[in-house]
């Protein structure tokens, strides 16, 4: 489904830049509840940080969504945020529940993380093929940031 808009660029091109904004919205929503699993589980000696960073690492994802989803809306079609439709099209990891040390949820995250860091950067070659350049640029963005987060999370890891 998609709605009729001003904006110059074919509805082709439309519809296949919210093919691709969609798959990485149903990856950061993933990610994004991740990072609270994060946030609500960690036990260790480095609690009270961690515990916060992995909040911060939360609010960065959720921006991300936002930044997708309403993309999708800007182009004319529907972003789909259902929770049903996360859990059938994440590529993402699936988050181990097993999860307890600050080690074992930083790198449970980092994973999650890097591969969705991966799937963006590819995503902003893709929108530039298909000659959306501003749906590369939010992907860049959003890619720009996300290595950022990984950063984060792999300096505490070195320190191990
Ligand atoms: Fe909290």
């Amino acid at each position: 489904m998609s709605f009729t808009s001003r904006i110059d660029l074919s509805e082709n091109v439309r519809k296949q830049a919210c093919g691709l904004l969609q798959a990485r919205l149903s990856d950061a929503l993933d990610l994004e509840a991740q990072a609270k699993q994060a946030h609500w589980n960690v036990k260790g000696p480095h609690f009270l940080q961690l515990h916060q960073l992995f909040d911060a690492v939360h609010d960065e994802i959720e921006q991300f969504v936002d930044l997708l989803a309403e993309r999708i809306t800007t182009l004319g079609h529907v972003a789909d945020g259902r929770v049903a439709t996360t859990a059938a099209a994440t590529t993402l990891y699936g988050y181990p529940l097993e999860a307890a040390g600050g080690e074992a949820h930083l790198k449970a995250l980092a994973a999650s993380l890097g591969a969705f860091g991966k799937a963006v950067r590819e995503a902003i070659d893709q929108a530039s093929v298909i000659g959306d350049a501003d749906t590369a640029d939010l992907f860049t963005q959003v890619s720009r940031e996300t290595d950022k987060q990984l950063w984060f999370l792999e300096a505490h890891l070195l320190a191990h």
